[in-house]
């Protein structure tokens, strides 16, 4: 794969979002009695879920460019079902049905359990430990105080809108438990690192 990741982000980031994004679903699964077909198909579609955001076009989604990357790159290894499996989960894993997201349905659709799952674990993976190492570390790539970051990330508007949003857009009722665990886990960093 020649294209390079462009994403502000340590070189693996991705990597190691896809693997803790396929613990969780394989985790919300576990939690909610969702049957997992296929294992292998479950862990492939989350690992690889962001793979499209390196080098994606403009106006084209990083879910559609990352079907286009794992068709190209992995037809050798896949059969044509588990191909069509894996994709559906890189394909859907950000056309949630819940939250602002809902205004563009006509009616609400019915993905398969898993892939749902895979949305839960991506959106809750931003949030908690990660969160806040995501946070700092944004801190040193755009050259902003601890207390700048700190302040825009646990203190603003716009970091509010986008937990309540995240929140909303949650498919199952342990991922929204497992969700407000992570923004207590967050605050309480916070409020103990601010003194
Ligand atoms: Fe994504
Ligand atoms: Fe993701």
């Amino acid at each position: 794969m020649a294209n390079a990741c462009e994403f502000p982000c340590e070189p693996g980031y991705r990597l190691h979002h896809g693997e803790r994004v396929a613990d969780i679903a394989a985790s919300v699964c576990e939690t909610e009695g969702v049957a997992i077909p296929d294992p292998v198909i479950l862990y492939f579609g989350a690992l690889m879920h962001d793979i499209g955001k390196c080098g994606c076009p403009k106006g084209v989604s990083h879910a559609a460019h990352g079907v286009k990357i794992v068709e190209t790159h992995f037809a050798d290894l896949l059969s044509p079902g588990e191909m069509a499996d894996i994709c559906e989960i890189i394909l859907l894993h950000c056309e949630r049905p819940k939250g602002k997201w809902a205004a563009k349905w006509t009616h609400t659709p019915t993905f398969k359990p898993v892939v749902l799952a895979v949305q839960d674990a991506d959106v809750l993976d931003h949030f908690g430990p990660s969160g806040i190492w995501v946070s700092f570390h944004w801190a040193a790539v755009k050259n902003s105080s601890p207390e700048e970051t700190a302040r825009f990330w646990f203190e603003s508007e716009q970091s509010a809108e986008w937990r309540a949003e995240s929140l909303q857009s949650l498919n199952f009722e342990s991922s929204r438990a497992a969700f407000v665990k992570h923004i207590d886990m967050m605050n309480a960093f916070y409020r103990t690192w601010a003194k």
